[in-house]
């Protein structure tokens, strides 16, 4: 396949699961979508409860999806947000993308259109990995 990241099929992927995504309490809806290494998309949607704190975000909805269907190796992963400003991955997310897919490019983009493009590396230096295990 092409080097290139096919960014709007991403990003039409994240609008579906956008809508999809369960937000009763933030009303935040969030849209994630995973490009793996063979070119398929895995879609993620934020999913709250009631009891806060098991909230989860679309960026870990979509590396639960991958992961179960087998898939280790990805390449690009897009976010989808509402607001003026392209929401960016939270802490625990950058932590999940660290460990799962280092160095990824990282595209977050508002339903406006407002856009920033950043990598797993810019967002979580000095991450905590396998390495420092030893
Ligand atoms: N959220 C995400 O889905 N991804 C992030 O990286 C940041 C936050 C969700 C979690 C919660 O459902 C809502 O946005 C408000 O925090």
């Amino acid at each position: 396949m092409s080097d290139e990241i096919d960014w709007s099929a991403l990003r039409s992927v994240a609008e579906l699961a956008r809508e999809r995504a369960y937000a009763p309490y933030s009303q935040y809806r969030v849209g994630a979508a995973l490009l793996d290494a063979e070119g398929h998309i895995h879609a993620g949607a934020n999913v709250e409860n009631a009891s806060y704190g098991l909230c989860l975000c679309a960026e870990r909805s979509a590396f639960g999806r991958a992961i179960s269907d087998g898939v280790r190796s990805f390449r690009a992963i897009f976010v989808l947000t509402q607001g003026e400003a392209p929401g960016t991955p939270c802490g625990m997310c950058r932590q999940v993308l660290a460990e799962l897919a280092p160095g990824i490019p990282v595209r977050c983009e508002t339903v406006g259109g407002a856009r920033l493009d950043t990598d797993v590396a810019a967002l979580l230096p000095f991450a905590f990995d396998a390495e420092k295990l030893t």
